[in-house]
């Protein structure tokens, strides 16, 4: 698997902004959307694409466009609905799929309430987008859900992962590559990240 952090000036003062335990709801979920379109592109950077032949004002040429068709966008809720607005920008033709998680605070294990998905999704390659790659859980069950069915050329955008995370996700993924704003410290008792941004709904959607 690969996994690579986001090497973007914007990125890193973007995700600062999301740190700050001052910033207000409102303002988190406009940044996380900007977020979310930086990630997209980083992470979508090779797509395949297809020479057109069409014509300029000024004469024909072969030119290069994504080729058909362009990814789904998939938000692991809640969260992640927050980071695809952006996305959604960035690639407005993609049709949005979600995957609904939800993590039990004891356990610290997700379960799955929710699947929608296009349903040519075995066609297409497949965006995943959750802020938060902390124990790996919701990533990999989100993923898991994907293939089966059908999805092909996933990859996976987050704004903060930890280095539990990754592993799991690596050792249960090896194919999908993961970009992330940043690589953090660790994991705590409750399994959130340190340092990290705090719970990523709950400050999206104002309800912490
Ligand atoms: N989910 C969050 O929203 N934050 C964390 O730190 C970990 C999981």
């Amino acid at each position: 698997m690969s996994f690579r952090v986001c090497d973007h000036a914007l990125a890193r003062h973007k995700l600062t902004t999301l740190r700050r335990v001052e910033t207000d709801s409102p303002t988190f979920r406009r940044v996380i959307g900007e977020l979310g379109l930086i990630l997209a592109m980083e992470a979508l950077r090779d797509l395949p694409e297809a020479d057109r032949a069409i014509d300029t004002p000024l004469t024909a040429m072969q030119a290069p466009c994504l080729a058909a068709p362009v990814p789904c966008i998939v938000a692991v809720l809640r969260a992640g609905l927050g980071l695809t607005e952006g996305a959604r920008l960035l690639l407005p033709e993609a049709p949005i799929g979600h995957v609904g998680l939800v993590r039990d605070e004891h356990t610290l294990q997700a379960s799955r309430y929710l699947l929608r998905l296009p349903p040519d999704i075995a066609a297409r390659g497949a965006l995943v987008m959750d802020p938060m790659l902390a124990t790996g859980g919701s990533a990999i069950q989100a993923v898991t859900a994907l293939k089966e069915a059908g999805a092909r050329d996933i990859r996976f955008a987050c704004v903060v992962a930890a280095p539990e995370g990754v592993a799991r996700f690596a050792a249960a993924h090896p194919d999908v590559p993961v970009v992330a704003a940043a690589l953090d410290e660790r994991l705590d008792e409750r399994g959130y990240i340190v340092p990290g941004l705090g719970d990523a709904g709950d400050r999206c959607f104002g309800t912490a």
